[in-house]
């Protein structure tokens, strides 16, 4: 029997339920060169009945660098990534300033390149169609445009455009992922003058209502026909970002779009007294949307969970919720939230690894997100016996303050990022610069 350099033990997430595995990892690639019932290593360590599952991978963060420092940077985001579990982070363009130029995104990238603790890739932003556009497409694994209004200078200038950018990705056959942020400016700002002063998340949500995202979905539809027969027949893929209702995501998932949902839309509803610390955009919608959305994913219906991780300052969230600006903290609390849940076996261990990162490596081909030979050994390790309310002073994030106080949670003991220990007793002992840039997507 070959022999390992080094072999992780514990429960694995299989589809009929956990099963005790070696995993034998190549510690000069950093890749998981085994996964058998049993290996021979040079360094063996059993984690007994805790469950390993495979790197988080949160495709939609952001961090504040450049601009916002004081809320998160690119350290203390990667920091607080590792803590909770996520080995992987893409960061989204509304940075100050935004990543809607080639020559932005490469100085994103030189800024934030050393101070990673954990794998990462920048999204492009795309404010027109045309060729700056293109040209952050020639180096970005994904695009991300805004349809409304949100934080930083990221919408897309004129709806009417959208189906000029797709054919500019698909004539320069952008071989990534087109993330949309589905909320149509027009119904935002039909829906902001009908409902101006009306108060609370209620009021919040009322400004920015469901039709606004099915409209933006109708939109994306609609261009993309201009553009090919089928999603399918496009170089790139299309994601849907952060459904907030059941409606939204059958509909994407029924055009056959790729669709994420968030941890707040699943766990948290506008009938709860956050006042401005639960403002986020799209909305938290009422307690049976939530309901129906956390049905759907323990159904296996949700593709992807990501965090939409948006810190902002307790000052600024002190306000009243008309005042305040939309987002809230979440890379650090995605798995943990999910592992609790299926500790509690509400949820399948399965669909967590699936929707964590199974689904969303997938989607950028990574080399990643699956506990499997070839795969980069990015391993978290959970003991369920750990579960607990979440408080905001085990967690890392700078912005210091989480809407989900109280919840169930299960913050990692171990975790590895391509084979070596970045979290150990639930410390986070990376460091600046342990995290590398994710592979370019393969191109044509
Ligand atoms: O709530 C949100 N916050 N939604 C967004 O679209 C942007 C984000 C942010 O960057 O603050
Ligand atoms: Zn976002």
């Amino acid at each position: 029997m070959p022999r390992y350099p080094r072999v992780v033990i514990g429960r694995l997430a299989t589809p009929t339920g956990l099963e005790r595995r070696a995993i034998g990892i190549d510690t000069t690639t950093g890749r998981i060169a085994a996964v058998a019932a049993r290996l021979d290593g040079d360094e063996v360590v059993d984690h007994g009945e805790r469950v390993i599952l495979p790197g988080a991978v949160d495709i939609h963060v952001h961090f504040r660098d450049p601009g916002h420092p004081a809320k998160e940077d690119f350290a203390s985001g990667t920091r607080a990534a590792l803590h909770g579990g996520v080995t992987t982070v893409m960061d989204m363009p509304n940075t100050d300033p935004a990543t809607t130029t080639r020559a932005r995104y490469e100085e994103k990238r030189a800024l934030v390149a050393p101070k990673a603790h954990c794998d990462f890739a920048l999204w492009g932003g795309a404010t027109a169609p045309g060729a700056d556009a293109r040209a952050v497409a020639a180096v970005a694994p994904g695009l991300k445009l805004y349809l409304g209004e949100s934080t930083g200078k990221v919408t897309f200038e004129e709806p009417d455009q959208l189906e000029r950018l797709i054919a500019d990705l698909q004539e320069v056959r952008f071989p990534g992922v087109l993330a949309v942020h589905a909320e149509q400016q027009a119904d935002l700002e039909a829906a902001r003058d009908k409902h101006a002063t009306a108060p609370g998340l209620r009021g919040h949500g009322a400004r920015r209502p469901p039709a606004a995202e099915l409209a933006a979905l109708q939109g994306l539809a609609d261009a993309i026909r201009g553009v090919a027969a089928r999603p399918e027949a496009l170089s790139f893929r299309v994601h849907v970002a952060h459904a907030s209702t059941f409606a939204l995501l059958e509909s994407a998932r029924a055009l056959g779009l790729s669709v994420g949902v968030t941890p707040h839309h699943l766990f948290l509803h506008d009938a709860l007294p956050l006042g401005a610390y639960g403002r986020v955009n799209p909305p938290l919608r009422d307690e049976k949307e939530a309901a129906r959305l956390y049905a759907a994913l323990r159904a296996g219906l949700v593709p992807i969970v990501e965090s939409d991780h948006a810190p902002h300052t307790r000052a600024e969230k002190g306000r009243d919720v008309l005042d305040a600006p939309s987002g809230m903290p979440g890379v650090e609390t995605l798995l943990p939230l999910l592992a609790a849940r299926a500790a509690r076996g509400e949820l399948s261990w399965h669909t967590v690894a699936a929707t964590t990162a199974t689904a969303p490596a997938r989607l950028f081909a990574l080399p990643k997100g699956e506990i499997a030979p070839g795969r980069d050994a990015d391993l978290v390790v959970v003991d369920p016996a750990d579960a607990a309310p979440l408080s905001e002073e085990r967690l890392l994030t700078r912005c210091g303050w989480t809407a989900f106080a109280g919840h169930p949670a299960i913050l990692p003991r171990t975790v590895y990022l391509r084979g070596e220990p970045v979290v150990e007793d639930g410390m986070v002992v990376a460091r600046p610069g342990t995290g590398q840039e994710a592979p370019p997507v393969p191109r044509a």
